[in-house]
């Protein structure tokens, strides 16, 4: 795209696509289930200056984000994002500007659609989600959306793994939009997440506190919701089906539920459900059953099988009777108040928990979550800790349950513990487990972050994402480092056969 062209249509899209974020129905909509694909942007046409310019000029803490262009192209609000791959299927979901027929061309070979979805009516600002499936496992498909006669741009994606085979993932952690300049520059994300998306990855994992909604001035269902839609401008550059991990900044939680859908943790687990496709327990997926009123299935814990893999996301805010981390419209302060044995995965995400990892045959286990016990600073150091690990004071505290979550990642063998939260990148290792802490995607700073809580490992600072290859010869981790101004670069990697 000719730049002349490019800086035309994104002023076009400055005036015309942010009232479409900021007038759409109060409700929050369930996805339409039908095909669709849209000009989705490449990283490369979101250039760090470009994107940059999306970016209001300052962010004062306390106030609303303004609702920004989330799709080069007019016609969409926010472009394709993929979600819940499967062995047979994929999920899409997109968001059009305005009513239009969608379908999807997709087949085996780049540029050869021998296959398409049917088509679907898409009313605008709603997100339309499509099943592509009948699939083939361990295969690449080519597709590419068609909107009202249009097509657009080819992307694709890679069907469930077979064993033995050889694949990467990536992984952010906290992105923090709302911290500008002080912990999140646009350019920087856009610059990390085109470095994600060059390593053509299976899928893009993100650790939690992407949508933080306690420093908006106004908390209502359009302001949760334009955090969720704001963030689909950079996580759908990747191209790869995204899985979400909830944070303590998304204050999507137990604690804050009141018996009514008016409240913060219904919008905000509502609107994540809502923009990114996200797994519930079927064929494939395991993970959380329980629906809960005004949202429905959560979707907040979930694993998955892909190669010699076992993938493991585990959530410590939506079934803690007790707040977790801090509480939503209380002063922070008021957080040493709490007993935190009183925090907990909840009896039946244990259950799956450990059932999961005692079944699992897989070659490799990993663990995903926004951070020991949902709170506090440090890895190591507090998985002795509580539910975590206070092996002497658990039978008094847990009766039924016979291991820590801590023992039962070690009786288990699983591989790497991944967590977000301290904005930083630290590898250490507990019992055969390796607890990998995850520096930011997009601090400008490219500061130490919470690095004295550590008290061992390998430590660096922000910011980047980790390269995470799977094959028959073991597994290797790599922290891609991205600067403003230079290239990326490979800071730090580690092997585990
Ligand atoms: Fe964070």
């Amino acid at each position: 795209m000719k730049k002349p062209l490019f800086t035309l249509i994104f002023i076009f899209l400055l005036t015309a696509c942010a009232p479409f974020a900021t007038a759409a129905p109060t409700a929050m909509p369930e996805p339409s289930q039908t095909p669709m694909v849209s000009e989705q942007a490449t990283a490369a046409e979101l250039s760090p200056t470009k994107q940059g310019q999306a970016e209001p000029a300052k962010k004062p803490k306390g106030r609303n984000q303004p609702a920004a262009p989330t799709s080069t192209n007019a016609d969409f609000v926010a472009a394709e994002i993929l979600g819940r791959p499967t062995d047979t299927s994929v999920t899409v979901n997109v968001v059009p500007a305005t009513p239009m027929t969608i379908y999807y061309e997709y087949g085996t070979e780049s540029g050869a659609y021998t296959l398409q979805t049917a088509p679907q009516s898409a009313a605008a600002n709603m997100p339309l989600e499509t099943l592509i499936e009948g699939l083939r496992p361990n295969t690449r498909y080519y597709y590419r959306i068609n909107h009202n006669g249009v097509a657009g741009a080819e992307h694709s994606f890679v069907t469930q793994r077979a064993p033995g085979s050889t694949f990467t993932f990536d992984i952010q952690g906290d992105s923090h939009p709302e911290r500008v300049k002080n912990q999140f520059d646009a350019s920087l994300y856009v610059k990390t997440l085109s470095s994600a998306a060059a390593d053509r990855p299976d899928f893009y994992i993100a650790i939690g506190d992407d949508f933080s909604v306690d420093t908006l001035k106004d908390v209502n269902p359009e302001t949760v919701r334009a955090l969720y839609v704001n963030q689909r401008q950079w996580l759908g550059t990747v191209g790869a089906p995204i899985f979400l991990v909830n944070g303590n900044h998304e204050q999507a939680s137990l604690a804050n539920l009141d018996g009514t859908p008016d409240n913060v943790a219904v919008w905000a687990q509502t609107s994540r459900n809502t923009y990114f496709p996200q797994p519930a327990p079927d064929s494939f997926y395991t993970g959380d059953a329980e629906p809960v009123e005004h949202i429905g299935l959560l979707r907040d814990y979930y694993a998955w099988t892909w190669g010699d893999a076992l993938f493991m996301v585990i959530d410590p805010y939506w079934h803690s009777p007790q707040t977790v981390d801090n509480q939503f419209g209380v002063d922070r302060d008021q957080k040493k108040n709490r007993d935190l044995w009183n925090v907990t995965l909840g009896d039946a995400q244990y259950q799956w928990f450990k059932h999961t990892l005692e079944t699992s045959t897989a070659r490799y286990k990993f663990v995903f979550t926004h951070h020991v016990l949902g709170t506090g600073r440090g890895g190591v150091e507090l998985a002795g800790g509580y539910e975590w690990g206070d092996a002497p004071h658990f039978a008094a505290h847990r009766p039924g349950w016979n291991q820590t979550i801590q023992q039962v990642m070690a009786a288990n063998h699983v591989t790497i513990f991944f967590q977000g939260h301290d904005h930083i990148f630290v590898k250490q290792e507990l019992d055969g487990v390796i607890y990998q802490t995850l520096p930011e995607p997009a601090n400008p700073n490219y500061s130490w972050e919470n690095e004295t809580a550590y008290q061992s490992g390998e430590k660096f600072p922000n910011s980047g994402h980790l390269r995470v290859t799977v094959s028959p010869a073991g597994i290797t981790v790599e922290y891609v480092r991205s600067y403003l101004g230079q290239p990326d670069e490979v800071t730090f990697s580690y092997t585990v056969e």
